[in-house]
């Protein structure tokens, strides 16, 4: 099976390609290249492009992972029409590009939901307060209003860049704690967070055994803080937490918005995989397990 992911660079994507060209044939996409580059065969390509021809007839895939988007929620507020072109219009032009067979599955968030929801299910409707929120459940809309097989997977993931020059939310904790610089993770914003490595496994088994679902939801069981998760990171790998303050998301006016209750409910996702997704403590252990890799 021929696979395109696209986001090949970024956190998410540079792991899918790692994870999966053992065993699929893999075409990796990137609108930048990298130092640390594991793909056999990867492409930079805009996706602000008018016209994906030139990509996929250079992939011809069976399946295309799209996990390409501009995820810093202040830079697509600032640059609304660019979020809208590479988050948004990116899904529509892949349906154009693509014949009937090629299936797509978008990887989406939690930032399509307003902040007075909690623990929202799959059949909930979307109503994102932020640019990259609507710009997100625009890239869904196009999939979800096709006839196409396609799949959004809404999620929040954690984990760790193969890509040196990039840093995440992970990286930030672990490296503020060796560099002990005092920083504050927000004690009244509650999330569902699973680690990368478990959001592809799950996702190689949704193309694997064609379960044929228009939204799941991977996320964790239970739901913790962003300040509880970091200092439960930060234990279970022995490392000073001294530095670490409890923040508030209120006193951050000048962000784009974010709601305070990010969670999203996997009860019908677990369901139809029939298995249970992961408990906080368990994406800690995942990150725990790769860590060694990453530092390496
Ligand atoms: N990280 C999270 O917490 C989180 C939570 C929920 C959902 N998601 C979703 O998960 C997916 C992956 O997230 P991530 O954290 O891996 O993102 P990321 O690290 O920010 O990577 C984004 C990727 O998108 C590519 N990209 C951006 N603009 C592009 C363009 N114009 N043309 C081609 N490629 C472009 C980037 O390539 P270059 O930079 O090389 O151009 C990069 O490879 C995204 O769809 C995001 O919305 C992420």
């Amino acid at each position: 099976m021929r696979i395109l992911v696209t986001g090949a660079s970024g956190m998410l994507g540079a792991s899918f390609v790692d994870a999966l060209q053992g065993e699929f044939e893999v075409f990796a996409t990137a609108g930048s290249d990298f130092d640390e580059n594991r793909a056999q065969n990867f492409k930079i390509f805009d996706l602000k492009q008018e016209s994906y021809d030139e990509l996929i007839s250079w992939s011809q895939p069976d399946a295309v992972v799209h996990c390409a988007a501009l995820t810093n929620g202040n830079y697509c507020e600032q640059n609304p029409e660019e979020a809208f072109l590479v988050n948004g219009f990116s899904s529509k032009k892949l349906l154009e590009a693509t014949g009937e067979q090629t299936r797509i599955i978008y990887v989406s968030t939690d930032a399509v939901f307003p902040s007075d929801t909690s623990w929202v299910k799959e059949s909930d409707c979307p109503k994102p307060e932020s640019v990259y929120g609507k710009s997100k459940e625009l890239g869904e809309f196009f999939l979800l209003h096709s006839s196409r097989q396609v799949t959004v997977l809404r999620t929040t993931v954690v984990g760790l860049n193969i890509n040196n020059s990039r840093s995440g939310f992970v990286e930030w904790i672990l490296n503020s704690s060796t560099q002990s610089e005092q920083i504050s993770l927000f004690d009244d914003v509650v999330f569902t967070p699973i680690s990368i490595w478990k959001f592809i496994e799950l996702t190689r088994s949704i193309i694997l055994r064609e379960i044929d679902a228009r939204i799941l939801h991977l996320v964790s069981e239970d739901s913790c803080t962003k300040y509880q998760f970091g200092i439960e990171l930060l234990k279970s790998l022995g490392m000073s937490h001294d530095h670490i303050g409890k923040g508030s998301i209120l006193t951050f006016s000048k962000r784009a918005k974010r709601s305070t209750d990010q969670t999203l409910s996997s009860r019908q996702t677990a369901e139809l995989l029939k298995q249970r997704l992961p408990e906080i403590k368990e994406v800690i252990q995942d990150i725990k397990e790769n860590i060694e890799l990453w530092r390496k």
